[in-house]
């Protein structure tokens, strides 16, 4: 029950996250067990949360109501405190709001947002949830950080209950141009949700940015008005007698850890094998996502498509590999999505495979680690193309697999690593023919100017790491950096 979050109240450092980092695992004897997920985002805060006797709060990812009656403890002192929702709760703030409105309306509206007063009702209702367990979790004077965009209106609702806190928010997704974001019915109380952190933090300068103008047209208050820097030169909204600082800090990767496991003998001779099930072709290319309407898989097949039909792309030569983890599979736009990419697929290979040899070769299904390690390592050219996204962590994952320094990244300019990553080959996915030529590129470069780019991008995934990005933002929110911008009224 909630009331046993009350046992762990005395966390210094409390994470809120829509989900939890944990999977249910079944065990021989047919009952279960957690196992944590080890996902970029709880490596890096792993021994924080340790050192400090934290805790994460989080959805389980099940309606079973069997599960998340009780703190989930592990055996080094780390405490999951779950948030438990009901199959409509799911349906409404999770499917509805969060991935149906917000996450269309944040993402340039490649599809079209929807906007129900029901789905906004549940969401009000289950940020105050995930506050309510938070500030139960929270000791006195503790650090609490809120991530993403499901629990926008987490800050405010904890700074209510407990003005004690030390309030962090964390945008992992884009944060769109302010003409879009105006369409939101409920635009003021998410500003102002957001506002009741100390530090917001967004992927990008532009971001913080379009944060600062609405909150001064949205709430009437005085904000600075120079530009945001990344990691620093930090912009400041007057919020009643406080100021909230917003800041730019780029997330990564657990960078010399992926290193070190893509070295390993089983990644090197997964990564062999791989080649030589898909028939050793002269070129590998690959894609990794999650099945949303954001990455621009379509993009990629329809470059490849066109690539073949004119024959710079020779099908007897060449694989695609596209691994493709099913997402919010309830959400129609998903459904869609996925109908279309596998309608491509099955046409490229129609018109283009031979009988045992397709061209595109699509798992629509989660990879282990290692497996996608191996193809990572694997892989000629990587094909990031996303309409627009947050960061993009497959990027610089890929990057941090090839100390061979072999393989190619074509990356869309709209993915937030491209502000780092500026020796990959870098698209506009809304053009075609730069994308065709590029993958062209990537695909035929030299192995000198392949090594010249690798070494570089290398050198920026492996020197920002995701401790990296925690300890920025962390030391910012503790105000160990204090370099804000002044107020200007209008
Ligand atoms: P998003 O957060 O939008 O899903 P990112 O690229 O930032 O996109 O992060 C996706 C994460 O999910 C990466 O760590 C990546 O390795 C993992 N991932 C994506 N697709 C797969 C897959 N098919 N199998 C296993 N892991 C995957
Ligand atoms: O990075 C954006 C994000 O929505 C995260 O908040 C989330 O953990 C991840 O993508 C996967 O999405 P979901 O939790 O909806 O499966």
């Amino acid at each position: 029950p909630v009331s046993g979050a009350g046992e762990t109240g005395a966390g210094k450092f409390v994470i809120v996250a829509n989900r939890l980092p944990v999977d249910w695992e079944r065990t021989p004897d047919g009952s279960g067990r957690w196992r944590r997920s080890p996902g970029g985002l709880v490596t890096a805060l792993e021994p924080l949360l340790r050192e400090r006797g934290g805790a994460w709060v989080g959805w389980p990812g099940t309606t079973d109501p069997r599960v998340g009656e009780a703190p989930i403890t592990f055996d080094d002192g780390l405490t999951m405190q779950p948030v438990r929702l009901t199959g409509q709760e799911v349906a409404d703030y999770y499917e509805g709001f969060s991935n149906a409105t917000l996450w269309p309306l944040y993402h340039n509206l490649i599809v079209k947002p929807e906007f129900y007063r029901q789905w906004w009702n549940s969401y009000v209702e289950i940020n105050r949830r995930f506050a309510q367990v938070a500030s139960e979790s929270a000791a006195p004077g503790a650090t609490v950080w809120v991530q993403d965009y499901q629990l926008q209106l987490v800050p405010k609702m904890l700074r209510m209950l407990r003005p004690d806190l030390t309030i962090g928010f964390f945008l992992h997704i884009p944060f769109p141009p302010v003409e879009l974001f105006m369409q939101l019915p409920w635009r003021r109380e998410v500003v102002e949700g957001l506002l009741g952190a100390d530090l917001i933090g967004f992927q990008r300068p532009q971001a913080a940015q379009n944060f600062l103008w609405l909150a001064r047209e949205l709430t009437g208050q005085e904000t600075s008005r120079n530009s945001v820097g990344v990691r620093g030169r930090f912009g400041v909204v007057r919020s009643g007698f406080r100021s909230v600082r917003v800041g730019a800090f780029p997330i990564s990767i657990a960078s010399a850890e992926i290193d070190q496991q893509s070295k390993t003998r089983a990644v090197r001779t997964r990564a062999l094998a791989i080649r030589d099930e898909l028939g050793n072709p002269d070129r590998i290319l690959l894609g990794v996502d999650r099945l949303d309407y954001t990455k621009g898989i379509d993009v990629r097949l329809n470059a490849i498509e066109e690539l073949l039909e004119e024959k710079r792309m020779d099908p007897e030569r060449t694989v695609f590999v596209q691994l493709a983890t099913p997402s919010r599979e309830r959400v129609e736009s998903y459904q869609t999505l996925r109908a279309e990419i596998e309608r491509e697929v099955g046409k490229i290979n129609g018109e283009h495979g031979q009988v045992g040899r397709p061209v595109v070769h699509y798992l629509h299904r989660p990879v282990a680690r290692e497996e996608l390690l191996a193809f990572y390592v694997a892989a000629d050219a990587m094909l990031v193309t996303p309409l627009a996204d947050g960061m993009n962590l497959v990027a610089k994952e890929y990057i941090a697999c090839r100390s061979d320094l072999g393989g190619s990244l074509v990356l869309s300019e709209f993915a937030g690593a491209a502000a780092e990553l500026r020796q990959a080959y870098l698209v506009n996915p809304f053009h075609l023919d730069g994308v065709k030529d590029s993958i062209v590129a990537a695909m035929e470069q030299s192995s000198t100017e392949g090594r010249r780019r690798m070494r570089a991008l290398r050198r920026q995934v492996l020197s920002h790491d995701v401790g990296r990005w925690a300890r920025s933002f962390l030391e910012a929110l503790a105000g160990q950096i204090d370099e804000t911008a002044p107020l200007e009224s209008e």
